[in-house]
């Protein structure tokens, strides 16, 4: 990283004191409506009103209608929906035929649910380092990582960033790995021109209401890989193994195996105009982004702009910070950014490495595993030091989904007075943001 670089910005951006040392704040302009999400009109509440008028309020066409759309969009075999992404990561670990003690590969700069199911499938959890170019897990540490019990690798398309998955699919292709793509923050990202959801053997779309694809809650689950689709039918979704004809399956139809995912079609409702509205939308997210990223990195941040045969989407819009170049704890520039008018912050995820879950061992019990069993592994939070150092030095920032080119300059500018006066900010060392 270059250092903050004043040069590069106008002097009436950097002119004026910033706020926490008693200038006024750079950003006045009101943001509720340039952040808020999701975005709900008419057509949204038209779509719910209609279903919920038809009465059936549990079994409905319209959730088979929202796994059509899926389908087409993605060109994938098999979609099927679930009352939200843990369920359906949950199905997709079922359907990886896991056996108690085998290890999955995950990162651990993650939402809790791209890990704490694997538990539940008598299977561990076997942590990564975290790359920093794509925020996605490391492939050279995967491959540090593979025992003779791997048997699957949980990739995450963090805030929307695709992972490396040439190098990804490679080692599980050479080690016959099964991979599990946790699409849920990646709804309309390529990579090399292919749609994010599509690459590993099963994928999965968290749509709680904060995600690209808001549904309230909800999730869908991908494949292109038959029996995957049958068993992830088998486990929650029994009244759909009847009408399976030929499928070994269908014998399970009385009973299924004991989990109930199904989705409601009221939130299949919202979900076909959400997905429906995604191209758009994902683009003004971009647009907003990409634009204030070449101001911070004129700056000397990190923005995480993808390479030229990949296409991110912005589900969480988070910059890379400097801290020993710029010699200001990032807590000390993340108050000076807030005293700006900035809605930034710490990254939401804490470390699922170090997490008592963990740490103190209760997740043996959790996959019903034998505690004293000395080859089970234990887990250091001090493992994993580059995702750790990576992870403490992000910035989060809206994603501006609604955001107007006048709002983004502020934040510029904030950002922009901040760092020229990076050297006579108060200091609360030790602290974060
Ligand atoms: C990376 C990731 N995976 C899985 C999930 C779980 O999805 P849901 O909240 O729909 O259960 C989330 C939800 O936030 C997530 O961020």
């Amino acid at each position: 990283m270059t250092l903050g670089n004043p040069v590069a910005t106008p002097a009436t951006e950097t002119g004026d004191r910033p706020a926490i040392l008693g200038g006024t704040p750079a950003i006045t302009l009101p943001q509720d409506e340039a952040t808020r999400w999701p975005i709900i009109t008419e057509e949204d509440e038209q779509a719910v009103l209609r279903v919920l008028r038809t009465g059936e309020l549990s079994i409905n066409n319209e959730v088979a209608a929202l796994e059509d759309d899926y389908r087409s969009w993605l060109g994938a075999r098999h979609a099927i929906a679930h009352n939200n992404g843990t369920g359906a990561i949950h199905a997709a670990l079922h359907a990886l035929d896991l056996e108690p003690g085998d290890e999955v590969i995950v990162p651990s700069a993650t939402w809790w649910a791209s890990v704490m199911p694997i538990l539940h499938h008598g299977a561990v959890p076997v942590f990564a380092e975290t790359e920093p170019e794509c925020l996605g897990l490391d492939p050279a540490d995967v491959e540090r990582a593979i025992t003779e019990r791997t048997r699957a690798i949980v990739v995450v398309h963090l805030f929307g960033m695709p992972s490396k998955m040439d190098e990804l699919l490679d080692i599980a292709r050479r080690h016959d790995l099964r991979v599990l793509e946790d699409a849920s923050h990646a709804h309309g990202a390529t990579y090399r021109g292919r749609p994010i959801g599509t690459l590993g053997d099963v994928a999965v779309f968290s749509m709680q209401a904060n995600k690209l694809v808001p549904s309230a809650e909800g999730g869908v689950l991908v494949t292109d890989d038959d029996e995957i689709h049958e068993k992830v039918i088998r486990y929650g979704h029994y009244e759909r193994l009847l009408p399976m004809k030929g499928s070994p399956q269908r014998r399970f139809a009385a009973t299924g195996f004991g989990m109930k995912f199904r989705m409601s079609p009221l939130s299949a409702a919202l979900a076909r105009v959400q997905l429906r509205h995604l191209g758009p939308r994902n683009r003004q997210r971009t647009e907003n982004c990409c634009f204030l990223s070449e101001r911070l990195e004129a700056l000397g941040f990190r923005t995480f702009l993808p390479p030229d045969d990949v296409e991110r989407v912005y589900f969480e819009f988070l910059i890379g910070y400097d801290e020993a170049a710029v010699g200001v704890p990032i807590g000390d520039l993340t108050r000076a950014l807030q005293a700006e008018g900035a809605l930034v912050g710490a990254p939401r995820y804490p470390l699922v490495h170090q997490q008592p879950v963990f740490t103190e061992g209760t997740w043996a019990k959790i996959a019903r595993l034998d505690e004293n069993d000395r080859s089970l592994p234990t887990y250091d939070p001090r493992a994993l030091p580059r995702t750790t150092a990576g992870n403490a030095s992000l910035i989060k920032l809206p994603s501006f989904p609604r955001a107007d080119r006048a709002l983004l300059d502020q934040y510029a500018t904030a950002f922009a007075r901040v760092m020229a006066h990076a050297n006579e900010l108060p200091r609360e060392t030790g602290t974060s943001a």
